[in-house]
């Protein structure tokens, strides 16, 4: 089949671009062919793989802390629930997953039950205690409003339990002693009774291995833990339909760690394995920017992913891997880099990437709150991986597979069977800020879509397209090609929702199936291919 790579001078012989007739001379060009294995697929995600997270702080963050990023009422706490645009961006999925959790999951005490209703208090100050917080105080009336939030927006929700309660710290950041479950239980037999839908309930926050931040449990003590919880979740839902799965450790991954851990919790106690991932680096870094458009950097972390998927494979078939939790850069993410386009060749190739790799879930920090929220905290309007997050919920299906591309390492590229529809979509990422690339797919079972090198006539294909067209396409570009703009243009023009935060139609144009798919400098498209019919994808 062989792939071919020529260097060209872009001519007249170049299909419509982007809605363009021409590109701009100067540029090389790259032409190449990506071959996609339909045979069978090599992975799976869940029917709802995108997911974003929801943190917990209070108002006045800034007053207290250091970080000074959650200022405002970004958090689950206190988030204005009842903002159209809000509710607009998270129905628009349809069905998203929320994953509610962070630093102080495991300072929260909910008011219910004995021993705990009418005892607990907002968040405070309190130097010397973990985190710099006193312990917070989620109230029932707001896990009502949460809950009802929730369910009108489709959500499908993860909420992160307190596994420190009871716990005492003995040295360095290692704390020991049983959990106290009671006040857990006691949420978990409320949120029952109300017959509030939770898909997942999640055990503690980075509390795990190497990497844990602010406080450490060891796995032998996690996993007697996991047992307590497995026991009343099995008991307290027992006439339930739908029993919630049990997602731990929401740690930053750590083979050692989560290898004891499995083996001791025994088959069938926890469901899923979280992990949590910033591989950009601090928010702060002047040398983060670089990061974003350096092909080895974004693929290093590939590592993690198949260190976990192989724990899993040895020691735990029974258990799901999900990414808990993950927004680029650490610190509350990175201003007016975590916000805007550029983000966006970190955070999709990121989806493409970790489903390779069999997760199933992908948890991103933030949907508000933070520099990383895809709705930015001040005004609720969504950025650019907004957007793509969308994009990939509509048109990435679960089955995952094989690509082989050696046209460039500066284009990544990922397949997927579409989303409820025949065929498969690409997901294309160009690294490139000096080379355009033309791209044929092809099947590897010889099916070439290009079925012969007839060139298309510029200025004919226009309306030739209307009688053949059979190819979706979704380019994204950064507004006056600036790598920071908070703004996205789909094929042109940009996305905004409406004064009534309606989200926009995201319109593809259509191509026909046999002519190049062109992928421009600095940026990223999705390739919807119906006919692209393959035994893989069914
Ligand atoms: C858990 O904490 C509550 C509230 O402090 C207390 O009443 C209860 O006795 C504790 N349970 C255990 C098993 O220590
Ligand atoms: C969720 O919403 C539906 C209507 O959309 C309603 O029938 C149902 O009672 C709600 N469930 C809960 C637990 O609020
Ligand atoms: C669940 O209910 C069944 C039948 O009512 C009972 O036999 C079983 O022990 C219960 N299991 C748990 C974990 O409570
Ligand atoms: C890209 O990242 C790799 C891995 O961190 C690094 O070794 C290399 O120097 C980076 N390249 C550029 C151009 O910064
Ligand atoms: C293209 O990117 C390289 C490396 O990131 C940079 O040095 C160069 O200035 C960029 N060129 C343009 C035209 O932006
Ligand atoms: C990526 O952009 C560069 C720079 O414009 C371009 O030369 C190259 O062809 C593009 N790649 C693809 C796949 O279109
Ligand atoms: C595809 O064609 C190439 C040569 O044209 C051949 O080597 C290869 O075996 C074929 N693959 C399949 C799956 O038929
Ligand atoms: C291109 O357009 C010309 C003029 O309209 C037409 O004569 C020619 O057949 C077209 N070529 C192809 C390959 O469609």
């Amino acid at each position: 089949m062989g792939y071919q790579i020529l260097l060209i001078c872009v001519l007249a012989f170049i299909p419509t671009i982007l809605g363009r007739d021409t590109i701009i001379l100067g540029h090389d060009t790259t032409m190449g062919t990506i071959v996609i294995d339909g045979t069978k697929t090599i992975a799976e995600t869940d029917e709802n793989f995108v997911c974003l997270t929801l943190d917990i702080w209070p108002h006045d963050e800034c007053r207290w802390s250091k970080l000074c990023v959650w200022d405002g009422h970004a958090s689950m706490l206190n988030l204005d629930l009842t903002l159209p645009i809000l509710n607009k961006a998270v129905q628009a999925f349809k069905s998203v997953r929320i994953r509610v959790g962070g630093t102080l999951q495991d300072k929260l005490i909910y008011n219910v039950g004995t021993g705990f209703k009418g005892t607990c208090h907002p968040f405070q100050a309190t130097v010397g205690s973990l985190f710099d917080f006193s312990a917070g105080c989620l109230y029932m009336e707001r896990w009502d409003d949460l809950n009802n939030f929730f369910n009108n927006t489709g959500a499908i929700v993860t909420f992160g339990l307190n596994a420190l309660l009871g716990k005492h710290n003995t040295k360095g950041i290692q704390w020991e002693g049983k959990w106290n479950y009671s006040n857990a239980e006691a949420l978990i037999q409320y949120t029952v009774e109300k017959n509030y839908r939770i898909n997942s309930w999640e055990f503690g926050n980075e509390l795990a291995g190497r990497l844990s931040i602010g406080a450490s449990i060891t796995a032998a003590q996690y996993a007697e833990d996991l047992l307590k919880l497995r026991e009343i979740i099995d008991r307290l839902y027992n006439n339930s339909q739908q029993k919630p799965l049990i997602v731990a450790p929401g740690a930053f991954f750590d083979e050692a760690w989560y290898d004891e851990f499995v083996r001791k919790t025994g088959p069938k106690v926890v469901d899923v394995l979280t992990h949590h991932i910033y591989n950009m680096g601090a928010g702060n870094d002047p040398k983060l920017i670089y990061r974003f458009v350096n092909s080895t950097y974004l693929s290093q972390v590939s590592n993690t992913f198949e260190q976990l998927e192989n724990v899993i494979q040895k020691n735990a078939p029974w258990a799901a891997a999900w990414v808990g939790e993950a927004g680029g850069a650490y610190q509350g993410g990175s201003p007016h880099l975590s916000d805007t386009f550029i983000n966006s060749f970190w955070y999709l190739d990121q989806l493409g990437m970790a489903s390779l790799y069999n997760t199933k879930v992908y948890c991103r920090q933030t949907l508000i709150g933070g520099f990383y929220g895809v709705l930015k905290s001040s005004t609720l309007l969504p950025t650019p991986d907004y957007y793509g997050a969308l994009l990939f919920h509509r048109l990435m299906g679960p089955g995952v597979l094989k690509i082989n591309n050696k046209v460039s390492s500066d284009l990544r590229s990922y397949a997927h069977c579409s989303r409820g529809r025949s065929g498969v979509t690409l997901l294309l990422i160009n690294l490139s800020n000096t080379t355009n690339f033309l791209i044929t797919v092809q099947n590897d079972m010889n099916m070439s879509l290009r079925k012969s090198n007839t060139r298309t006539n510029g200025s004919h294909s226009k309306y030739r397209q209307k009688r053949t067209a059979s190819r979706e396409e979704y380019h994204l570009t950064p507004k006056d090609g600036l790598l920071r703009s908070s703004t996205v243009l789909l094929n042109g023009n940009p996305l905004e929702t409406t004064k009534e935060g309606d989200i926009p139609n995201l319109v593809p144009v259509y191509r026909q199936s046999n002519s190049y798919i062109h992928i421009a400098s600095w940026s990223i498209a999705f390739v919807v291919i119906p006919d692209f019919v393959t035994p893989a994808c069914k």
